[in-house]
């Protein structure tokens, strides 16, 4: 089986992306892992502080490995915007195959004396695990949002500097950099989020020598996904789309099936629903 850097290197030379895909309960894995499935792709299933919190750090890791152990299916476990070096050690300790830290509210200085310490964390723990850092602000919340967060935007003062994601990646020795280049967390609604600066992914990529990772990979269109992949994202996080459609899909079974107890029946279809918006990004994303 390979290693998740392996993967990663192998779809950046590729020019795809790897799918990460946000879960908070086990219906959203079983989601996940039958679009992986179906479509035989790689993914990685990424958890919040309060999905993790939710799924449990043991019962994600373990059911990661059944997955790849077992049944042979390329999958790997991240700790999604972890904000302390505690979270990021926690999530070492049980076993996780990335982490990322966030140390974007922290002061410049602050965020690279984390962000190296967990980096050497990682390294102690002799296994191979990716860590991976955020450098500008790409907003917080998967959900839908009235307006673009303050802060978040195309226009230059916004957008993360060739120049500070070298000097970033060199300083703190981070596997993969997350930039703000346009991108934001959540998705405008009725209508599409700011387009992505794609040139920027190209320089980036270009200076730092490492994989660039998309957060907010909601609200962005086909084609500037398709740009961005070819310009040198190598990762792209969705998570509120998905989102969207398990509650979605949940609601109309309750609502179809208004006597109906058994969670298994009811659940299905969010599952479902989950399931179809997975590999529709994946087939995106792998230029399918
Ligand atoms: P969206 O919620 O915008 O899809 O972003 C997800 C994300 O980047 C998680 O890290």
């Amino acid at each position: 089986m390979k290693t998740l850097r392996e993967v990663i290197q192998e779809a950046r030379e590729r020019r795809v992306a790897i799918g990460h895909f946000n879960v908070s309960n086990l219906e959203g894995f079983h989601a996940v892992v039958g679009a992986t499935r179906e479509l035989d792709l790689p993914v990685i299933i990424g958890v919040s502080e309060g999905e993790r919190d939710f799924f449990g750090l043991d019962e994600l890791v373990s059911l990661v490995k059944l997955y790849r152990e077992k049944h042979g299916i390329t999958i790997f476990a991240n700790a999604d915007h972890s904000y302390s070096f505690e979270r990021v050690q926690d999530a070492i300790d049980a076993g996780f195959d990335m982490v990322i830290f966030d140390g974007v509210k922290l002061s410049h200085d602050e965020n690279i004396e984390v962000t190296k310490k967990c980096v050497e964390y990682a390294k102690a723990s002799g296994r191979d695990i990716i860590v991976e850092a955020e450098l500008g602000n790409i907003g917080q919340s998967s959900k839908v949002l009235e307006d673009v967060p303050e802060g978040v935007a195309t226009s230059e003062k916004f957008l993360t500097s060739v120049e500070d994601a070298k000097a970033f990646v060199e300083a703190t020795g981070v596997d993969a950099l997350a930039p703000a280049v346009g991108n934001m967390h959540g998705i405008l609604k009725g209508g599409k989020n700011p387009e992505i600066n794609t040139e920027r992914i190209a320089e980036i990529e270009k200076a730092t020598g490492v994989p660039l990772v998309l957060h907010g990979g909601s609200g962005i269109s086909d084609e500037d996904f398709r740009t961005a992949i070819k310009a040198g994202i190598s990762v792209v996080h969705v998570n509120t789309e998905l989102r969207i459609a398990f509650k979605d899909g949940l609601e109309t079974s309750l609502a179809a099936n208004k006597d109906d107890i058994a969670p298994y029946r009811y659940m299905k279809p969010a599952l479902e629903a989950m399931k179809a918006k997975t590999i529709e990004k994946l087939e995106l994303f792998n230029g399918q």
